[in-house]
Order: C-alpha cells, then sequence, then structure tokens
C-alpha cells in the first residue's frame, strides 16, 4: 500500500515514504506496479515510469531468485533536485563479484557461454546491466549484516 503521507509532507525533504515486502516471486508485478504508481505521482512520464517499473521487476526478481526475501523502500527525492530513489534490500548470499555480475551474459557466478549447457541456465544474466541502462544512477553493494542492497535513482528532467 501507498503511504498518503508524502501528499502533505513538506517538499523540501528527501524521506523514504513506502516500503513493500518481497516475500514471493508474484511480488514483482505488485513492486513494479506500485512503484509505477508513485513515479507518476511524482510526475515521471510514461516511458520513464516503465524504466522504472522494469528495473524494479528485474531487482524484486533478482531477490526471489537469490534470496528468498527482501524489501524495496521507495523515496521522493527534492534535493538536490527532485526524482525517485529506490532501494532493494535482502539478507541472502550477496553477491560475490559485483562488478561481473553487472556484466551482461554473466549470471550465477559464471559467464554463459557455450560451455554452460541451457539447462543449467536460469536467466541470460542481463537484469543488472539493464537496470544500468534503465537507470540514472545505481549502487549495488552487499550489506554489512548480510545480503545485497541496491539503490537506484531516476531524476525527473525539468
Ligand atoms: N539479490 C541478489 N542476491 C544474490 N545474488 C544476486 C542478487 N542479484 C543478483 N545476483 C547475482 O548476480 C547475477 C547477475 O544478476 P542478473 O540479474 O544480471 O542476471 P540473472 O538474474 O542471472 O539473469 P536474468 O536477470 O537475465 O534473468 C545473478 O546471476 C546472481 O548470481
Ligand atoms: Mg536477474
Amino acid at each position: 500500500m501507498l503511504s498518503n503521507r508524502s501528499s502533505y509532507m513538506a517538499r523540501t525533504e528527501n524521506e523514504p515514504t513506502c516500503s513493500l515486502r518481497i516475500s514471493r516471486d508474484s511480488d514483482s508485478i505488485w513492486c513494479s506496479r506500485e512503484c509505477a504508481r508513485y513515479a507518476k505521482r511524482i510526475g515521471f512520464r510514461n516511458g520513464e515510469i516503465w524504466d522504472i517499473a522494469i528495473a524494479v521487476s528485474e531487482l524484486v526478481t533478482n531477490v526471489c531468485k537469490f534470496a528468498g526475501t527482501g524489501t524495496v523502500t521507495i523515496c521522493w527525492l527534492r534535493v538536490p533536485k527532485s526524482g525517485i530513489e529506490l532501494v532493494v534490500e535482502d539478507s541472502g548470499p550477496g553477491i560475490e563479484d559485483i562488478e561481473a555480475a553487472s556484466e551482461d551474459g554473466f549470471s550465477e557466478g559464471r559467464r554463459l557461454d557455450d560451455n554452460v549447457p541451457l539447462s543449467e541456465r536460469r536467466g541470460l544474466g542481463e537484469g543488472l546491466g539493464a537496470v544500468q541502462r534503465l537507470m540514472d544512477e545505481v549502487i549495488i553493494e552487499n550489506r554489512a549484516s548480510q545480503g545485497v542492497r541496491v539503490i537506484v535513482r531516476k531524476w525527473l528532467e525539468n
């Protein structure tokens, strides 16, 4: 559920607006729909809303696939400029080599070349690369405790 707090919050603050729990595969659909709905309220246009929805879907799918459960936190950014920030976090095993994982065609710790049979592939290894192309800023990090935190931002063009 989206909180209504943002509608009366002072428009000079950055404050997390709502948090969505990821607990099953189908959550990628409603998380991306909620983030899209929020992006629309902030003032993003259709093409940008799609970019945000696809990025959320990729990140939430990763949480489901590799960690099981997690959260998406939506923040309406007002300073230094207007935009949206989404923080997708989990407490799974983390990513051993973040740089390699961000490359297209790298999935579950190996490059998907001819030596990896189709039956052993669970993805194309393109999700994180797609997120980087769709959003303006992407930070992928292993959390100090456990798991992965991905922070993505998109700015409203005025
Ligand atoms: N939340 C996560 N926890 C643990 N490992 C992750 C997480 N997200 C991504 N990874 C690792 O990074 C790799 C690359 O992720 P990416 O989304 O690019 O590809 P994929 O999920 O394997 O395939 P695709 O997204 O194309 O279906 C994954 O294969 C996985 O090893
Ligand atoms: Mg993926």
